[in-house]
């Protein structure tokens, strides 16, 4: 059999919340460039779907990556089919809407349960198995334009974000010397599930983001994935602590454009 090729040719990658959405298509680019994926996914059913689609190539990992001990049950699992295990992409995330006058304090801890603990707790388990590798890595985490713009029923999500933007750099200078870069995406709005629970919910809305967006549509979850492949491999090698937006121009333009 040929040997596989591609810019991940010979890679181990773990990608949290890889069921659906980015994540599922940040995992069937990394496939199509030769890399060997862990999907960790509460969705199982989406999951093995994927799996199924892009072959021995894939594994499923169920769990909830908020879960005490998941990150290392993931990275295990991971070791355990592929070997090893050389980009993490931190990608699981969801929103929670309301208002800051009526949100619970649970909520918010969901959310940053979720959206911020668990990309710490999956970094610093992968960045484990990485060190004891001894060849380096590269981690991904996955932001959002709400790292550094609000929205007012959005709390715990632009929380979350822009402590990701922080996880990111600290991450970043704390692993350098062992050769792992730790990079980050901030998309604007990607067409996806979360994105039309969360800001899609109506034709108003999508006319607001519109206005905000100078490329005048939402971006593409594959379009995304080509980041975080430029990001997970060696044509980003002396990049560290940095952000990436494709965000169709959003963070550029102050204030908004005419619709129509
Ligand atoms: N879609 C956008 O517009 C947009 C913009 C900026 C940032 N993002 C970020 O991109 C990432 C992916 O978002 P998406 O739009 O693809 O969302 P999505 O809802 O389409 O997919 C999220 C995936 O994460 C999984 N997941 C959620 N919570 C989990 C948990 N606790 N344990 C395991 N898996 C879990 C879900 O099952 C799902 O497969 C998120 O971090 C999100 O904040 C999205």
């Amino acid at each position: 059999m040929a040997e596989a090729l591609g810019r991940l040719a010979g890679k181990v990658a773990l990608v949290t919340g890889a069921a659906n959405g980015i994540g599922a298509a940040i995992a069937r680019r990394f496939v199509a460039e030769g890399a060997l994926v862990a999907l960790a996914d509460r969705d199982a059913e989406a999951g093995s779907a994927l799996v199924a689609e892009l072959g021995a190539s894939a594994t499923l990992v169920v769990c909830d990556v908020a879960e005490d001990g998941a990150a290392t049950r993931a990275v295990e699992a991971t070791v355990e089919r592929f070997g090893r295990i050389d980009v993490l992409v931190n990608n699981a995330g969801i929103t929670h809407s309301a208002t800051f006058l009526e949100i619970d304090a649970a909520d918010f801890d969901r959310v940053l349960a979720i959206n911020l603990r668990a990309y710490f707790c999956f970094g610093q388990a992968a960045a484990r198995q990485m060190v004891a590798q001894g060849d380096g890595g590269t981690i991904v985490n996955m932001s959002s334009v709400n790292a550094v713009l609000a929205i007012p029923d959005q709390v715990p999500y632009v929380v979350s974000k822009g402590a990701v933007n922080q996880l990111t750099k600290v991450m970043a200078v704390s692993l350098a010397d062992h050769g792992i870069r730790v990079n980050a995406i901030g998309p604007g709005t990607i067409a996806t599930e979360l994105a039309t629970r969360a800001v899609l919910g109506s034709e108003a809305a999508r006319r607001k983001i519109m206005s905000r967006t100078p490329l005048r549509r939402l971006g593409d979850p594959a379009e995304v994935a080509d980041v975080a492949l430029f990001l997970a491999g060696s044509e980003s090698s002396y990049l560290t602590g940095q952000v990436i937006y494709p965000d169709g121009g959003r963070l550029a333009l102050n204030y908004t454009i005419a619709l129509d």
